[in-house]
């Protein structure tokens, strides 16, 4: 019986998942796709709650008429019945069974990575996500090829966040001192957006990022690339972005969490120390301060936010980054 009712849920499943296994070079014919998964369990779900409510409703809408009070002036006592108590035990246990089963083949399938997947190293942080190949290569966005199983191993250095990518039907918590795990396949190239799923603080909202999926050999040759080093500019760009400073600073006197980069060397400013309000000009000296000590001086209509870089870049950083500060008309 139990046996005949998961053999209906299987072809079910396999009926809501038209595409639900990757032909690419055969090598991952028996991965399934997890969104399709998610989607024909929610379905499930759905198509019962609806056949269940309509049933409800149905007898209510009846017994409201059949029994109604002008036809029955004298009310009837009513003994138990084993027969109807077996009924509504067994049947609610069967479909909590078999929405369980549905769930857990799901979940399974969510924790098992295949071997040969692609390692990405996530670290979360306050507000951006940095992603590291196995090749050492760092990002702000997450590129993987298409048709090949990524794995993500994933951690935080501030708080706890949560990596979330709606179109993959997948999230997970990074959590500061534990390394969690993720996987997805993708089988078309294409753009999809990655959001922070647990609130971390007031860049939140702005902890956004995304999948960017290759067919092999872009990818290969994006993966093979050396990053341009020697550029002036790259290296600049490169360490404001990796310390997540354009997460909350712009660079088009847009706002952000924090006040926007653009003219912000020598620039009127006034500023709250212990809750005194007092004007400064945005010289070297301060602008250091800020990086090293963001709680000493707050930029006024802003909060302390900001983490403190002390020990997180060294002289040589800190210069090239004032020098890109200044430079920043
Ligand atoms: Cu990180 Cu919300």
């Amino acid at each position: 019986m139990l046996h005949s009712i998961l053999n209906i849920i299987d072809r079910f499943n396999q009926l809501m998942i038209p595409n639900g296994h990757v032909s690419d070079k055969g090598s991952y014919s028996t991965v399934p796709h997890i969104a399709d998964k998610v989607n024909s369990a929610f379905l499930l779900v759905v198509v019962i709650s609806v056949v269940l409510l309509l049933l409800v409703t149905s007898f209510m809408v009846y017994f409201a008429v059949r029994y109604r009070a002008s036809n029955n002036p004298e009310p009837e006592e009513v003994k138990e019945s084993l027969m109807l108590e077996i009924v509504w035990t067994v049947i609610p246990t069967i479909l909590v069974s078999i929405v369980f089963y549905v769930g857990w083949n799901n979940f399974v399938s969510m924790r098992d990575v295949p071997e040969n997947a692609m390692q990405v190293k996530v670290t979360a942080r306050m507000w951006s996500w940095d992603f590291e190949h196995e090749n050492g290569r760092k990002n702000k966005t997450l590129t993987v090829p298409a048709g090949i199983p990524v794995k993500l191993n994933i951690t935080s250095n501030d708080v706890i966040h949560s990596l979330f990518i709606p179109d993959f039907k997948i999230k997970e918590d990074a959590v500061p001192g534990l390394e969690t795990q993720l996987w997805f396949l993708s089988k078309e190239p294409g753009e999809h957006i990655i959001f922070c799923a647990e609130y971390c603080g007031t860049g939140h909202s702005a902890m956004t990022s995304k999948v960017i999926v290759m067919n092999k050999d872009e990818f290969h040759k994006w993966y093979e690339q050396e990053e341009d080093k020697n550029e002036a500019f790259a290296v600049l760009t490169e360490l404001i972005e990796d310390n997540g400073c354009l997460d909350c600073h712009s660079t088009d006197g847009s706002e952000l969490v924090g006040p926007s980069f653009k003219g912000i060397y020598g620039r009127k400013t006034i500023v709250s120390t212990n809750n005194m309000d007092r004007e400064i000009i945005a010289d070297e000296e301060y602008l250091r301060k800020s990086i090293l000590y963001p709680d000493k001086d707050i930029v006024k209509g802003y909060s302390d936010e900001m983490p403190s870089f002390e020990g997180e870049i060294n002289d040589e950083e800190m210069k090239t980054i004032l020098r890109y500060l200044k430079n920043l008309k």
